[in-house]
């Protein structure tokens, strides 16, 4: 049985689907199957029998049960109903524990279709993404870790399925943006790639050796600690001067989507107005990304033809970093960029 995800109502199909393409970010999971593109906040809290429940319906937010071959059952809240709950203390650190990551990949994996019951349940093909600071060091760590994982999953008192996962591919974060396809290489040229997320941009740059494959040019590929994050610091910094407290980080995606179209907070009785910090943090944050990537590009900067942006930050600095990038133009789909192109590159293997 499929869950898919339509305007955050959860509808159920018989559909059984091979393949996904996953992307555990620092802020976002998102999951790309044939049928389903699901996102949630990569946020997990313990979960308690909540008696309001039935008041408070969640949208995105998933009760996910998890119950091992060893017969241990771990039943967590993960996604939205996470960042709600005051509990949530297991977001995401810089380098992702491997138990909070299994179990939003395995949410995912069952929102986007995998899994499978009967006495020999099928495995899923699965693709996933680790930043470029520690692919090669983990990469195959990574791969022999998700290919032992196997468990029933059953998401918001849904079927119980089998998951597990049969071919499993991990890829450079960012490059799935070009992966996905829907780029033509420059011929000429460098391929940029940069990947702005909630706590890091990942940017790459490639090069067409006359094959049509991108050839990653190691050098010029790397991190910066920046991202959509950052803007929230501001956000909540302009909240603090003009209120005296502290702005809730289940606040922060409200105020940014607020903040863009001039709308106020209501707090204490008050509008607070943040449009304006918000403009300032906007375009100081892009200039400080795009320089960083510039910088890391060096004298190479001045041959890419073409950059593609991904990520949730793509959509936020885009004014800016289309300026600012040489050859810039926004992925078709940036938030889903990465997953999309790991989940076209783990059905071509097939
Ligand atoms: N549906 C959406 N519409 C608009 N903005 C969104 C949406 N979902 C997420 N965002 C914004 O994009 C940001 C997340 O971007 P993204 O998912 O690319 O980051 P990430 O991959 O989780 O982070 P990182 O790459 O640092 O691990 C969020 O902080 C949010 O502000
Ligand atoms: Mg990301």
């Amino acid at each position: 049985m499929l869950a898919l995800q339509v305007n955050n109502q959860t509808l159920h199909a018989q559909i059984q689907v091979g393949a996904v393409g996953v992307d555990v970010g620092y802020g976002f999971v998102k999951a790309v199957s044939p049928v389903a593109r699901i996102s949630f906040p990569s946020v997990v809290a313990p979960f308690v029998e909540d008696p309001l429940s039935g008041l408070f319906h969640d949208r995105t937010g998933h009760r996910v049960r998890v119950r091992r071959a060893n017969g241990e059952v771990e039943e967590k809240l993960v996604g939205e109903a996470a960042l709600r709950s005051l509990a949530a203390t297991a977001t995401l650190s810089r380098e992702k524990p491997a138990a909070l990551h299994d179990l939003m990949l395995l949410t995912a994996a069952y929102l986007a279709g995998a899994g499978d019951r009967g006495p020999f349940p099928k495995q899923v093909d699965l693709a996933v993404g680790l930043p470029l600071a520690y692919f090669r060091a983990q990469k195959d760590a990574l791969k022999k870790r998700l290919e032992s994982l196997a468990a029933w999953v059953s998401v918001d008192g849904g079927e119980e399925k089998h998951i597990s996962f049969g071919q499993v591919l991990v890829f450079p974060q960012g490059a799935g943006a070009v992966l996905a396809g829907e780029v033509a290489l420059p011929g000429n040229g460098y391929l940029g790639v940069v990947d702005v997320g909630t706590y890091t941009t990942d940017y790459l740059l490639f090069e067409d050796r006359g094959d049509n494959i991108p050839h990653p040019l190691p050098e010029a590929c790397g991190s910066l600690e920046a991202g959509v994050n950052l803007l929230h610091r501001s956000l909540a910094a302009e909240f603090q001067r003009q209120t005296g407290a502290p702005l809730a980080p289940a606040m922060y995606q409200e105020a940014v989507e607020g903040a863009m179209v001039g709308r106020p907070i209501h707090y204490a009785g008050r509008d607070i107005y943040l449009e304006d910090a918000f403009k300032k943090a906007r375009r100081d944050i892009a200039q400080a990304i795009a320089q960083g990537v510039l910088a890391a590009w060096g004298g190479r900067a001045g041959f890419v033809a073409l950059t593609i942006l991904a990520g949730g930050g793509a959509c936020l600095f885009e004014d800016e970093l289309l300026r600012a990038l040489p050859g810039a133009r926004v992925a078709n789909d940036p938030l889903f960029a990465n997953a999309i192109g790991y989940h076209e590159m783990v059905c071509k293997v097939d």
